[in-house]
């Protein structure tokens, strides 16, 4: 769906992009990681020509972007920042109806739109829809930033550490949003962050950036598994990586159907074997009962099956 080929850029003579490859599959989620000045941005910014490319190749769709207006780029594609970039005499409601009035949507189309989009991102409709951005909290206000990239359906959502200056529990609930609406609605979704631990949680796959260049990509678990170098080999975890091999591993795939008995309290069946594996050792225990998401039994897990999944080559999806 997006295509560059031999894409670069440079700032007054000074490369921020060079020699960029990158394919990016409708359906897919991307997420580009790498330092502070790696190009991320850039990289980002130039589909949807917030930055035109001075060299190389850029399509959309099959066609080059050059020949797209901006505006249509932007309508067709969400874009959501960290710095949000709410509109602060607007009401929530007037700025996730940002897109759709551009467009001119018709009034009842946009206010049922509204009214989706506060559900979907599960901010409370009555309480908020006429508030402005400064009565609400900072995820409240990453909710509003997120629902107005997605207002007109557009084909592409791209982010730029759209979570960044969240605490930590606004942060997974946010980054849980963003899997639901991936996996629902199957949007081409390009996402910007240094954090590891959101790229491999979010990622179908994972760009590797350095320097303005592409060091390794690739699904979170061959970054994991086969890093190219030692640079790749350290930027995600050297010592680490078994743990975050088995955060990319759910317990439902490892669960066997046998009947528990005992007294623990159930694992839940979508849980991740990382989360699994820190109840293992806090209860003490090798083998633990698995409930579905309707609190009904469905099987065992062993902690045994933990430690193959960590040195297996399964893909742990
Ligand atoms: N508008 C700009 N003008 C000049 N230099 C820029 C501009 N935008 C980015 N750069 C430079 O390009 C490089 C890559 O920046 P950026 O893409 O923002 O990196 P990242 O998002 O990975 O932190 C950096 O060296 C940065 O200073
Ligand atoms: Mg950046």
């Amino acid at each position: 769906m997006i295509h560059f080929r031999h894409v670069s850029k440079a700032f007054a003579g000074r490369p921020a992009v060079e020699d960029l490859d990158l394919h990016i599959a409708e359906g897919e989620f991307t997420v580009l990681i790498g330092t502070s000045g790696s190009g991320k941005s850039t990289t980002l910014k130039m589909i949807n020509r917030l930055i035109e490319h001075d060299r190389g190749e850029l399509t959309f769709a099959g066609e080059d972007i050059s020949r797209f207006r901006a505006e249509d780029l932007r309508r067709r594609m969400g874009y959501a920042i960290q710095s949000i970039g709410l509109f602060p005499h607007w009401t929530v409601e007037e700025n996730i109806a940002t897109v759709p009035k551009l467009l001119k949507w018709p009034a009842t189309r946009i206010r049922e739109r509204v009214s989706e989009l506060l559900e979907l991102l599960n901010l409370n409709e009555g309480q908020l829809r006429r508030r402005y951005p400064h009565q609400l909290s900072g995820g409240q206000q990453q909710r509003v930033g997120v629902a107005r990239a997605l207002a007109a359906n557009p084909e592409v959502l791209l982010m730029d550490e759209p979570f960044g200056a969240l605490d930590p529990v606004t942060r997974t609930a946010l980054q849980q949003e963003i899997a639901r609406i991936h996996s629902l609605s199957g949007r081409t979704i390009v996402l910007v962050t240094h954090d590891i631990d959101e790229a491999l949680s979010l990622a179908d796959r994972i760009v590797l950036m350095d320097g303005g260049r592409v060091i390794q990509q690739g699904t979170p678990h061959t970054l994991l598994t086969r890093p190219n170098n030692d640079f790749v080999r350290q930027f995600f975890g050297g010592s680490d990586v078994g743990i975050k091999l088995l955060g990319l591993g759910r317990v439902e795939k490892y669960v066997r159907q046998e009947t528990f008995s005992g007294t623990q309290p159930p694992l839940c069946a979508g849980l991740s074997l990382r989360e699994a594996l820190s109840e293992f050792i806090s209860r003490g225990t090798d083998k633990l009962p698995v409930v579905d998401g309707c609190g009904e039994p469905v099987g065992v897990l062993h902690f045994a099956d933990l430690l193959a999944q960590s040195g297996g080559g399964n893909d742990g999806r």
